[in-house]
């Protein structure tokens, strides 16, 4: 699995387009999604607070007079030339599935492409929980749609992103991912209802720091666990609706019906629908102390999603919970937890701003004593969307 990189200098990536193509790109780049907390229910219809930090996937492109799509991934140091004209409608289990899927996906939908040169580079680690795969299908519908003259709108962006993933790779997700990264403000998080789609952008302030840590368990596109535990919340709707009805979605499910309908589920069902109730709760909670720059109730409510995630939702792992453990004994940590989809990737611990180095270099030496190596670390800085930069 590749690990992140480096930031990439912008004059290089298009001096090596132009190395391979012979003609001048345009640049885009789209960020990396961060998550304050909310995880697993946006596929709820449920509220998360995602933010967007300066990790990038970088696109370069040009377009073609042809109708042929060659992307270079200067990551894998592979090209890839896609014929418009003949797209599948399923991947492959490849990193070209996402330019495949972006291409038969605005195409299915009336978009005219034109051919184009592209190439791809990213600083996001892969499978690491940040979101590295929206931020590329984000990146690159943005740029193929730039390139074709074709204007569109932020949020339908998103949501054809989205379609990359669950009608094109098989990994049945939410929004939270693809509409951060397509519409986020800088300086704030955005508290996002995923039903409406509306949003409420909630400043982050001076009294809170964020850093990433990678626990560097990579998972391949968790698609298994991910879908069954998506399966898993459509099945208890459909045992409680049978008494509840009308019950689309656990949105809808108050903590008291669950409560007293509890009989209805075996346990493990049960426990995914607390979990996805209560992070409900916690995200709206979160704003206020967010709003209120009150970062030690933040903690508190980031702490609990933690055990939320790991013993009632069960996607977190025994690296995971090694970072959050030695995240919370470190001075200076308002609260810590898994962030994503879980099964390995990051943890994201809040911060008091003045201690940020420190907790770096302990959580760095700790976890190194596990990982046998420096884990990779990251300090959010907050980032514009996905958008075109020359
Ligand atoms: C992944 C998915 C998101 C969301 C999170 C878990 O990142 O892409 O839609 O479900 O997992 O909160």
């Amino acid at each position: 699995m590749t690990a992140s990189r480096g930031a990439i200098s912008p004059d290089s990536l298009r001096a090596e387009f132009t190395a391979r193509f012979g003609s001048r790109p345009l640049l885009y780049r789209a960020p990396a999604r961060v998550n304050l907390i909310g995880e697993h229910t946006d596929y709820n219809d449920g509220f998360v607070l995602p933010t967007a930090t300066a990790l990038y996937t970088w696109v370069a492109a040009a377009p073609r007079s042809d109708r042929l799509l060659k992307v270079f991934a200067r990551r894998f140091d592979e090209l890839e030339c896609i014929d418009l004209d003949r797209l599948e409608a399923r991947g492959g289990g490849r990193w070209s599935d996402y330019a495949r899927g972006i291409a038969a996906i605005l195409q299915g939908e009336g978009h005219a492409l034109r051919g184009a040169d592209v190439v791809v580079d990213g600083e996001i680690p892969l499978g690491g929980g940040l979101s590295s795969s929206a931020s590329l299908s984000c990146a690159l519908a943005f740029a193929l749609l730039d390139r074709s003259g074709i204007a569109i709108d932020r949020a339908r962006l998103a949501l054809l992103c989205q379609r990359v993933e669950t009608d094109f790779v098989g990994v049945r997700c939410g929004i939270m991912d693809q509409y951060v990264i397509a519409r986020a403000e800088r300086g704030c998080a955005m508290m996002l209802d995923c039903r409406s789609l509306e949003f409420e952008s909630v400043p982050i302030g001076s009294e809170v720091g964020f850093v990433i840590v990678d626990s560097g368990v990579h998972h391949q596109l968790p698609a298994g666990e991910y879908n069954s535990r998506r399966e898993e919340c459509e099945q208890a709707v459909s045992i409680l609706g049978g008494r509840l009805s009308p019950l689309d979605s656990l949105r809808d499910l108050a903590p008291e019906r669950l409560e007293e309908h509890r009989g209805l589920l075996d346990d493990r069902l049960y426990r995914r629908c607390r979990h996805v109730l209560t992070e409900n709760r916690r995200v709206r909670d979160a704003v206020a102390a967010l709003r209120a720059g009150d970062a030690r109730r933040l903690g508190q409510l980031i702490a609990a999603s933690h055990e939320s995630l790991r013993s009632d939702f069960e996607v977190s792992c025994g690296e995971l919970d090694a970072l959050v453990k030695i995240a919370s004994g470190c001075p200076g940590v308002y609260g810590a937890r898994m962030m994503g989809a879980g099964f390995g990737g990051c943890t994201i611990n809040l911060v008091e701003p003045a201690r940020v180095d420190q907790v770096v270099r302990e959580i760095s030496a700790e976890y190194g004593k596990i990982l046998g190596r420096e884990p990779w670390l990251h300090v959010v800085r907050s980032s514009d969307p996905v958008q075109t930069i020359a």
